[in-house]
Parts: structure tokens; C-alpha cells; sequence
């Protein structure tokens, strides 16, 4: 006997109004099929059963997991939709049910009702709300046992008070979907083949039926877009005080977003919105200041990350410092101790130990050796309008403010380049280097005066 999981994710999602299937929203950056997918993955080691409807070759391509695709045509109704799933069922096996719009279901919690669930019963996962609408509702016996399932449209006023609900999360012996399943009628407010119509058929035929508890919150589902950004707080608030235990210091869990994977060092320190997205790795004592996006980025030890900065695809040496307002792109490479100040941006460069970028400038497709002092406002010249070139500065160079490097260049070891220059030739070592510019002069000057 095995587990095997089939996941539901035909509905159409007609009140997200998208053309992206409904399934494929992220939420943390994850579809929301693929955190379900990787939920399914820890509980059983066969295939999952997806059945999909809408939109089949967008989903296909989205989901990189060995999966059994099975495609509803139609969308009857949640057992129309298991029905589809039955002739790839094992007759020997446990079928776990679960929602491909439901992705806060939490592993442990699967794991639980699993093991609560006696043999040859049925499992439902149910909660406690405190809104239940909308929901299917359980009704219970005088001993408390389950009897059937109540969907909010066909419940009468006593059945819409309870607030037991059915989060459609269910445990069953796949002999009993084969012997039910088949059976079902649409008759019921909606036209739909109910799949919550298979628990009074096997209370009538003395099965024993158990509705398990669940935190409320892991088993909401997604049908609007409010609903997806509650969840999506929910669980971004849910991770932040997760590392928050684990000790990295997070200014307010509200405003934390990692869309993606991350890994945070020892004594971390991220203010408000900072957005993490992708693979990212912080090291250890790491200071990120307010409203940074941090994409597919390793931060090196003690690196301080100053307010407003943009890092994407990029390197962050021990113990530098990066902006406030500063632009790493992809390819960057910044060594120990390197800082970079507002307003510059650094593209496909690699930037030496103890080097200094500090205002206003532009460095692309460059490598700059260690100590070298780059003055505000310089510009690589790194595009000619159709091809990129190099420019190569080396180890101790000073640029003085307003430089261009009209690249491909080479500024020697130790060379001072004059304030404003436009330098288009190779620099030699050592000496001062300046170009041509024009003479300074001064003269009689009356200002012009504004016309009342
Ligand atoms: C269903 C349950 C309800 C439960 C609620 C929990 C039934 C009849 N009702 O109601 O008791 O409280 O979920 O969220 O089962 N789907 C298909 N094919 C279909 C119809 C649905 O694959 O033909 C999939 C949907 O993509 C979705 C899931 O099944 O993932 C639930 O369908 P939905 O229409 O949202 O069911 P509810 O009316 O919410
Ligand atoms: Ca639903």
C-alpha cells in the first residue's frame, strides 16, 4: 500500500479575471500548483496525479516535477474531477486529495492526518472558521460522528450556522472512490457531481468517517485576487517570524517579502521592505536598510546594503558598503571592502579590494584593481552603439571627477587622471594624465534679470 496524492486544478479561476490559469499565480514567488507540488513531493515518493482543465499546456510547462497529468474536459464538479483521476488510481492505495489552489497546507499537518486517520476510514480535514461562508459545512450525529457534507448553497439556515467546514483535503482507501465515485448525481443547487456526496453513501454503508482539525489558516484557498494577497501575507509574516526564532533580526515582519529561497547568516539585520527575490545568500553580520530589492544575489559577510539600493545577479564582498540609492546588475562582482555610494551603477564589472566608487557614476564591462579612487560623476564609455568593449584600471589609479573612459581602455597602475577628462587612448602608470579642454577664463558678467 502506498500514498498516492492526487491534486484538483481544473476550476477555471474566472474570478482572478486572468489569462494566466489560476494555478499558476504566484504566491511568494512560487506558483501556487508548485507549492502544492513540493508539499505533495515530502508526503509520497509516486507521481501525483494533477487533474487539469483550462489552459493544460501553460500549466504543463510551468512544473519541472514528474507528475500524472489527467485532463477533465469539463468542469462538473470536484467528483466529476476525482472520477477523471480513477482509472490511474492503484485499487490497493490511500488517496490523499488535495487543492492545486490551496498551497499554505503545511506537511506536518498532512503527516498528522494521515496518521490520525484510522485504517479503512475516511479522513476529512476540517477547521474552524470564524466566517465559514462560502464553504462546505460537516454535519455531525448526536455522538458527534460525521454524517454528511453541506455545501453552503444547498445548507439549510441551522447547517449555515455551524462553523465546522470541509477544507476538501481528504484521506480515503481508493476502493472506496471506485465504489462511489461512479455512483454520484448532480443533483444538488449547483448541477455539479459533488465529491462530498461519497461521505453520507459510506456512512450508510458503515465506514467510519473521521473530520480532523486543522489550523484555519493552511487550509484557505485562492479564488480572487484579495484572497491570494492575504495569503500571501499570511505566509511572507509566517516565514519573517520563522527567522525571526531562527535569529535574524527582521525590523517588521509585515513588511518582509522573499520571493524565492533564501539563506541568512548569523546577526543579520533587514529593515522594512526589502524584497528578496530568486537565490539569495546573506551572510553573517549583514545590514540591509529600507526599500532594497535584492535578486539572485550573494551578500558576503559584514556587508552593509544602504537604503533604496537595487542588487541584481551580483557578488557583495565582506565588509562592503553599497549605496543609499546604488545599482549592482547582473555580472557585477565587488571584492572586500569596496564601496559603492549613491547613484551609481556597476554592470558586468569586477571591483577590487578597498576600491571607491562613490557618487554619480557609470562602470560597465570593466575590471578595476584594488584602492583605485573613482571620482564622482565617471563614466565608462563601455558602448560604441553596436558592440560593448573593456576598460581595465588598475591597481592605486585616482580618477578625478567627470571622467569619461571611452572604452576599449586601459588606465596603467598608479595613474591620476585630471578632473574632466575624456580619456580615449591607453593611460601610462604613475603620472597625471589630462586631456584636452578648454581655458579657463573670467570676465565682466552682468546676470540677466527676470521680467516683472
Ligand atoms: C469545495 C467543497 C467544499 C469545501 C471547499 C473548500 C465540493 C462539492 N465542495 O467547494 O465542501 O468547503 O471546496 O475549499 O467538493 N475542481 C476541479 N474540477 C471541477 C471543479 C473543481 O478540478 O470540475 C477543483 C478546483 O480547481 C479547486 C477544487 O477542485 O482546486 C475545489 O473546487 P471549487 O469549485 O473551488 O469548490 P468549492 O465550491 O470551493
Ligand atoms: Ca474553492
Amino acid at each position: 500500500m502506498a500514498i498516492q496524492v492526487v491534486i484538483l486544478a481544473a476550476g477555471q479561476g474566472k474570478r482572478m479575471y486572468s489569462t494566466i490559469p489560476k494555478v499558476l499565480h504566484p504566491l511568494a514567488g512560487k506558483p501556487l500548483l508548485q507549492h502544492v507540488l513540493q508539499t505533495s513531493a515530502t508526503i509520497s515518493s509516486k507521481p501525483p496525479i494533477v487533474i487539469y482543465g483550462h489552459q493544460g499546456e501553460q500549466i504543463q510547462a510551468a512544473v519541472t516535477e514528474k507528475v500524472k497529468w489527467v485532463e477533465q474536459k469539463e468542469q462538473l464538479g470536484t467528483g466529476h474531477a476525482l472520477l477523471q483521476a480513477l482509472p490511474h488510481i492503484d485499487a490497493a492505495d490511500d488517496v490523499l486529495v488535495l487543492y492545486g489552489d490551496v498551497p499554505l497546507i503545511q506537511v506536518d499537518t498532512l503527516k498528522q492526518f494521515i496518521a490520525t486517520t484510522p485504517d479503512k476510514a475516511i479522513g476529512i480535514l476540517s477547521a474552524n472558521l470564524d466566517n465559514p461562508y462560502g464553504y462546505g459545512r460537516i454535519i455531525r450525529g448526536a455522538k458527534q460522528q460525521v454524517t454528511k457534507i453541506v455545501e453552503e448553497k444547498d445548507a439549510s439556515v441551522d447547517e449555515c450556522a455551524i462553523t465546522e467546514v470541509n477544507s476538501g483535503i481528504y484521506y480515503i482507501p481508493a476502493n472506496y472512490l471506485k465504489k462511489y465515485l461512479p455512483t454520484l448525481k448532480p443533483a444538488n443547487a449547483q448541477g455539479e457531481y459533488y465529491l462530498t456526496d461519497i461521505i453520507h453513501l459510506a456512512v450508510n454503508d458503515n465506514v467510519t468517517v473521521l473530520a480532523i482539525l486543522a489550523p484555519s489558516a493552511e487550509i484557505q484557498g485562492v479564488n480572487d485576487r484579495l484572497q491570494l494577497i492575504t495569503l500571501e501575507r499570511l505566509y511572507q509574516t509566517q516565514r519573517a517570524q520563522l527567522f525571526l526564532k531562527q535569529g535574524v533580526m527582521i525590523a517588521d515582519p509585515n513588511r518582509f517579502d522573499v520571493r524565492g529561497d533564501i539563506h541568512f547568516g548569523q546577526d543579520v539585520f533587514i529593515d522594512v521592505n526589502v524584497v528578496f527575490e530568486g537565490q539569495n545568500t546573506i551572510g553573517n553580520h549583514c545590514v540591509i536598510e529600507q526599500n532594497c530589492l535584492i535578486r539572485n544575489a550573494i551578500v558576503h559577510d559584514g556587508a552593509h546594503i544602504k537604503a533604496n539600493s537595487v542588487i541584481e545577479e551580483a557578488e557583495v564582498g565582506t565588509n562592503s558598503v553599497i549605496g543609499p540609492f546604488a545599482r549592482l546588475r547582473p555580472g557585477t562582482q565587488l571584492a572586500n571592502d569596496v564601496h559603492i555610494g549613491n547613484f551609481v551603477e556597476i554592470k558586468k564589472s569586477h571591483i577590487n579590494t578597498g576600491s571607491k566608487v562613490n557618487h554619480l557614476s557609470y562602470i560597465g564591462d570593466s575590471t578595476v584593481g584594488k584602492r583605485v579612487n573613482v571620482g564622482a560623476g565617471t563614466i565608462t564609455c563601455n558602448y560604441d552603439g553596436a558592440n560593448k568593449h573593456q576598460t581595465i584600471i588598475e591597481d592605486d589609479v585616482h580618477i578625478g571627477s567627470d571622467t569619461q573612459l571611452v572604452a576599449p581602455v586601459r588606465v596603467g597602475k598608479s595613474a591620476t587622471i585630471a578632473a574632466g577628462s575624456t580619456v580615449t587612448k591607453d593611460v601610462p602608470a604613475d603620472g597625471l594624465t589630462l586631456t584636452h579642454r578648454l581655458e579657463q577664463r573670467s570676465q565682466k558678467w552682468k546676470r540677466p534679470e527676470k521680467v516683472k
